[in-house]
């Protein structure tokens, strides 16, 4: 089977084929978790596709990324630049499953083998959708699209792959943990990434 990815052959002919063989999914790492597929949510025509880590307990109740706290402020920061998150982006994981604590209640982060397991089917939502610019809301999306890791240096630069922009941003749940304003802090480096995220977006979109 050819591995998916951005140079690859296509393995599946569209976004709702990926999307149904993502929801059947029985052999993946994560299905003995016990714990719900959550795929995406937001406009599958959008030009711009956010990428987070995994669903949290609110998601996986909900079915949707993004719909707890970190998902509440990315929608404000999206929002701050004129970004509709239903209209005008895409949201998905890199991981489709919640990974449950060891307590079996909590989550944890998603493991190498779990983000290996789902890369090939983030790289086929990439194609079909075929986004212009990609956001990569922490390590664990730069870990699954880029294969490297180290935020604090990825964060604000773009990176070109196959006519698509991508841009690292920090994820929204580790302002949530740093709450200053300052000059420099997380908060205000978000505003400047997310800024430049626009700025490249009405460019591109304007050629
Ligand atoms: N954090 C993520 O990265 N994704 C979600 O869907 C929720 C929280």
């Amino acid at each position: 089977m050819t591995q998916p990815g951005f140079f690859s052959a296509p393995r599946f002919d569209s976004l709702d084929e990926i999307l149904s063989a993502i929801r059947s999914l029985t052999d993946d790492p994560l299905a003995g978790a016990g714990t719900n597929i959550v795929i995406s949510r937001g406009n599958p025509d959008a030009k711009l596709l956010l990428i987070g880590e995994a669903p949290g307990p609110q998601e996986n109740i909900k079915g949707k990324p993004f719909v707890g706290p970190a998902g509440q402020l990315l929608d404000k920061i999206l929002q701050a630049a004129n970004f509709d998150p239903e209209r005008d982006v895409y949201i998905t994981n890199s991981v489709f499953r919640m990974p449950p604590g060891d307590d079996g209640k909590s989550f944890r982060k998603p493991n190498d083998k779990e983000i290996e397991f789902y890369r090939p089917f983030v790289f086929e939502i990439i194609r079909a959708m075929n986004p212009l610019v990609i956001l990569l809301t922490g390590n664990v999306a730069c870990q699954s699209v880029l294969q490297k890791t180290g935020i604090t240096s990825l964060r604000g630069k773009w990176i070109e792959l196959d006519g698509r922009w991508l841009m690292p941003i920090f994820h929204p749940s580790y302002l949530l943990r740093n709450q200053s304003r300052e000059p420099g802090s997380p908060k205000s480096l978000m505003w400047e990434d997310i800024r430049e995220a626009r700025r490249k977006y009405d460019e591109l979109l304007s050629r």
